[in-house]
């Protein structure tokens, strides 16, 4: 009963949350770096403003993020002490190919990353590697305009090529893109778009989607032709809908609201576009460029699981006018009353997430993988330096808690879980250090001061046990 005995019990980050060292080792501009702190984050995430390079008068946190790009040995040393199974990261595509569209790979940046794989399987931990996480070589947006042009499809598949190879033996689990449906909340962050005035907006996401789509399947081709060990996943922000109440169009709302982001998976996972999804585009006068060549690699390449992060539930309702609403990584939803809300305004629902593991099982029959899941939060340090988070501790329990149910009462069949951010690094949404996740501290503030110095909160020993146990004892 409970967990697998294999089970992957682990943590997750992004490169460009935390490696920082954003000109080391040959390494090009990317997206990420030039997006700032500030009012004007949310613009630029969202395609709205453009900025393409730095600016006067900003701050960029990508720069350096936590130092993980020099820190790495005794960061995974943290995470071997932690008893990880698997260590979730994400390959900053600018530094195997700086500009993106070269032909051969930068031999500086592939050697970051043997080296960082190899130092994981010294303490028996299985890299998890996420190939785009809100990553783009900025010389690909400027010269082709990022995912929105269908050539992206054969930089990433040389990419892909490139790491499968190279790291063959080393590298087993492969994520193609993080949150793959990110694309149409925050299209610069998800795929290096932003959008010019009086374009039809809706048009050029669905078909910067389907290139996303075609080149995912042409990765899970690859890496399967390269080594039919490798294992390859799709990854969703996902968390079920919710009706706010039983009106037959708060319920139809809600399930229109979870295909929206169902229809990703239904590609990757089904291998073809799904009917509702064909009739609505059609019914918004989209149209997609779609090759019966693309049909068949999408419907001969399929996901071996399906991964997805999990913060919070959602809630739809036909009338959004009367309702308060609240945050959720980029999906801002109507609040829930039944449901507390962190600092920032991400309800909490642990239920949530056995809900949502029994809709992905039921849907798509294959494993899951949990890759993402934990709580933002202040921490203080006391009189004596410690962080006692006993907050952040309940929040896992409760959801590991739950996740335990939907294995071992629902028979969901789970690969593993990485909660978010296992060591304190920058916001995706807001690029502050204080909305922290980590077990392990690291002393930086908002502004870039601290000495990068890092400690054991007290999760760090709750979490070993919670490993050691297979989830036994939370
Ligand atoms: C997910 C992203 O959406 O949420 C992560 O994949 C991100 O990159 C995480 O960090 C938490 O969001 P935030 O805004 O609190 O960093």
């Amino acid at each position: 009963m409970g967990f697998r005995k294999d089970f992957l019990w682990g943590g997750a980050t992004a490169a460009n949350q935390c490696e920082g060292g954003y000109q080391e080792g040959g390494r090009g501009l990317a997206n990420v770096d030039v997006i700032p702190t500030g009012s004007e984050r949310r613009a630029i995430i969202t395609g709205k403003r453009k900025m393409t390079s730095f600016e006067e008068g900003y701050y960029y946190p990508a720069q350096e993020g936590i130092d993980m790009y020099h820190q790495f040995k005794s960061d995974i040393a943290l995470f071997g002490e932690m008893g990880f199974k698997t260590y979730r990261l994400s390959i900053a595509w600018s530094r195997i190919f700086p500009q993106g569209d070269e032909l051969e790979p930068n031999e500086a940046g592939l050697q970051f990353y043997e080296d960082l794989f190899k130092e994981c399987h010294k303490y028996g931990i299985e890299p998890l590697v996420t190939i785009t996480h809100f990553d783009c070589p900025m010389h690909l947006i400027i010269k082709y305009g990022g995912w929105r042009n269908r050539e992206m499809i054969v930089f990433y598949e040389r990419l892909c090529r490139v790491l499968f190879n190279r790291y063959k033996g080393l590298v087993k689990y492969w994520l193609t893109f993080n949150e793959i449906n990110m694309i149409l909340h925050a299209p610069f962050l998800g795929a290096g778009i932003y959008f010019e005035e009086g374009e039809n907006e809706e048009q050029v996401k669905y078909q910067a989607a389907h290139h996303e789509l075609v080149a995912s399947a042409l990765a899970t081709k690859i890496a399967h032709e390269v080594d039919p060990n490798n294992q390859v996943g799709c990854m969703l922000a996902a968390a079920s809908y919710y009706p706010y109440s039983c009106n037959p169009a708060d319920v139809w709302e809600g399930k229109n609201k979870d295909r929206g982001n169902y229809f990703f998976i239904d590609v990757q996972s089904r291998g073809a576009y799904p009917a509702y999804a064909l009739k609505r585009l059609e019914r918004e006068g989209i149209h997609l460029e779609m090759s019966e060549e693309d049909q068949a690699l999408l419907k001969q390449h399929t996901v071996d699981f399906i991964s997805f992060s999990y913060y919070a539930s959602r809630v739809a309702t036909a009338d959004e006018s009367l309702l308060a609403k609240t945050a959720g990584n980029l999906f801002p939803t109507v609040k829930n009353p039944y449901l507390e809300a962190s600092e920032w305004g991400w309800q909490i629902d642990p239920l949530g997430l056995r809900i949502t593991m029994n809709d992905l099982y039921d849907r798509y029959q294959k494993p899951l993988f949990i890759v993402e899941n934990g709580l933002g939060a202040v921490d203080t340090p006391n009189e004596q330096g410690e962080i006692i988070d006993d907050y952040r501790i309940d929040y896992l329990a409760a959801h590991i808690g739950a996740m335990r149910d939907a294995v071992e009462l629902d028979g969901v069949d789970l690969l593993g879980y990485t909660s978010w951010g296992c060591i304190d690094l920058v916001s995706a949404g807001t690029g502050e250090m204080k909305k922290r996740y980590g077990f392990i501290y690291v002393d930086r503030d908002n502004q870039g001061n601290g000495t990068l110095k890092r400690s054991k909160k007290k999760s760090f020993d709750w979490y070993k046990k919670v490993i050691a146990t297979n989830g036994e004892d939370l």
